[in-house]
């Protein structure tokens, strides 16, 4: 009996490359290259998995466990940071600065107050929320940001967090 086709179960009728991708009948002991080549494969496991309903493994507790801690990881191919913060919650959030996308935390693990982006010290909290804005309001009445500006609508991407029996684990969607 052949091999259900796994990735037709979710066609996008307007990808070809995916379409193209059926599994074969006689395969019961290989796995076809598709499956580690294609990009329209890799597009629908971000999709799905990575950027899906799927919880991601990030860190340890026992790796971040006083407040400040925080350590790098990735879900699927984003960067992230896990930080402890005041309040013991732990935080994923993009490691992706919200003012023009540079990875702002440049080292593995470690323990801070805040997190300062080098490329124009956006600063934001162990929560990921922004804190600070240089020359918010310009120079001599000149620049800085719109009048409407609030920081409050400009900290980083959070993800949803979960932690069991010491290992944390986060996702971007809650449905
Ligand atoms: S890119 Fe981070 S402050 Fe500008």
């Amino acid at each position: 009996m052949p091999l259900p086709a796994l990735i037709n179960r979710t066609p996008r009728a307007k990808d070809a490359e995916l379409a193209a991708c059926q599994w074969p009948e006689d395969a019961l002991h290989f796995i076809p290259d598709w499956v580690y080549t294609s990009n329209a494969v890799y597009d629908l496991e971000l999709e799905k998995i990575f950027r899906g309903r799927t919880w991601n493994f990030v860190a340890l507790e026992a790796e971040i466990p006083n407040t400040g801690d925080f350590k790098r990881s990735y879900v699927g191919p984003t960067p992230v940071v896990v930080a402890r913060a005041e309040d013991g919650s732990v935080n994923v959030f993009e490691n992706r600065c919200a003012h023009r996308g540079a990875e702002f935390c440049r080292h593995g693990q470690g323990n801070a107050k805040e997190f300062v982006c080098p490329y124009h010290q956006w600063s934001y909290d162990l929560k990921g929320n922004l804190q600070g804005v240089p020359f918010k309001r310009g120079v001599n009445r000149a620049g800085g940001m719109p009048k409407d500006f609030r920081n409050e609508d400009h900290g980083l991407v959070k993800l949803n967090v979960a932690t069991r029996n010491g290992a944390t684990w986060s996702r971007w969607t809650c449905t």
